[in-house]
């Protein structure tokens, strides 16, 4: 698909970069070769080297900053890096979560109260942090993306406590689209199907999983990193001018389906 040029002139930040198989690894380079330019965070020392290889090799001389989540002053750092190097910002994707691997088998019913609460924080709130931080800098307007998942919305087996953060998540879009909105700030979620990558095989099974969608979806196949960053182009674009609070599945049609 041709978007040249449909992002030129935005400076967008990308949050979720932890290898080559991220979503927001391929968000970044669909929004790259839409002219964006690009900066990135990664959460800590254990990221770092292997996500500058990456940006170093494909987007050379991009904003590179360290940022865990559950640190607000993390957060701040990375607001005044932006105000120095741009002064301004277009775009944020929010493509991050975490729940302990204990959590992602088994009842839901045995969620620890630390697992439900850290799940929680790094999943959903960190998505109102980076908000309630970033937008100021988004003085022109601009477009805050998150990713999130099916199980938000109907049980899918071992996803238990990260299916009921991924419903706070969704919540959590609406109220800062409505608060938000009047500054010209989109906020929207891309609900993407199943793919492979290092947090999916935290949750047990998960090639089960992959397996029973791609029989069932209505294209017959598995959406990828690329078919969800599609879809991302599209939110961070003028395109959706008008598409703010929702939430965009990306599966090849795999939640209409029934039994
Ligand atoms: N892979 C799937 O099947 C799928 C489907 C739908 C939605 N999603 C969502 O997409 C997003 C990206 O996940 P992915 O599948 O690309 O996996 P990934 O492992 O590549 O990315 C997850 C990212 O979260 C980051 N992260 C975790 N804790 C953090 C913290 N405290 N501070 C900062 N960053 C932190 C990791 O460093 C990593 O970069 C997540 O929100 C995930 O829930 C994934």
């Amino acid at each position: 698909m041709n978007t040249e040029k449909l992002l030129e002139g935005k400076k967008i930040l990308i949050m979720g970069v932890a290898n080559q198989r991220s979503i927001a690894w391929a968000i970044a380079k669909a929004y790259a070769a839409a002219g964006a330019e690009l900066a990135f965070t990664y959460q800590d020392d254990r990221f770092r080297d292997k996500v500058a290889r990456l940006v170093e090799k494909e987007m050379p001389g991009s904003l590179l900053l360290p940022c865990d989540v559950s640190k607000d002053s993390d957060i701040e750092a990375v607001v005044r890096s932006l105000q120095e190097e741009w002064g301004v910002l277009h775009g944020a994707v929010h493509s991050l979560a975490y729940a302990k691997k204990e959590e992602l088998e088994g009842m839901f019913a045995h969620t620890s109260r630390d697992g439900f609460l850290m799940a929680h924080e790094i999943s959903a709130y960190s998505l109102v942090a980076a908000s309630k931080y970033l937008y100021p800098l988004m003085s022109e307007g601009g477009s805050i993306l998150t990713l999130t998942f099916q199980g938000s919305e109907r049980v899918v087996t071992n996803y238990n406590v990260m299916g009921v953060a991924k419903a706070s998540l969704e919540a959590s879009v609406r109220y800062l689209a409505s608060d938000l909105g009047p500054l010209g700030i989109r906020v929207n979620a891309v609900s993407a199907g199943p793919i492979k990558t290092l947090s999916a095989k935290g949750v047990k099974d998960f090639n089960r999983l992959l397996t029973g969608v791609e029989e069932r979806t209505p294209l017959r196949r598995l959406a990828d990193a690329d078919d969800v960053a599609c879809t991302a182009v599209f939110l961070a674009s003028d395109l959706s001018c008008a598409v703010t609070g929702s939430v965009i599945h990306t599966d090849c049609g795999y939640h209409i389906m029934g039994t």
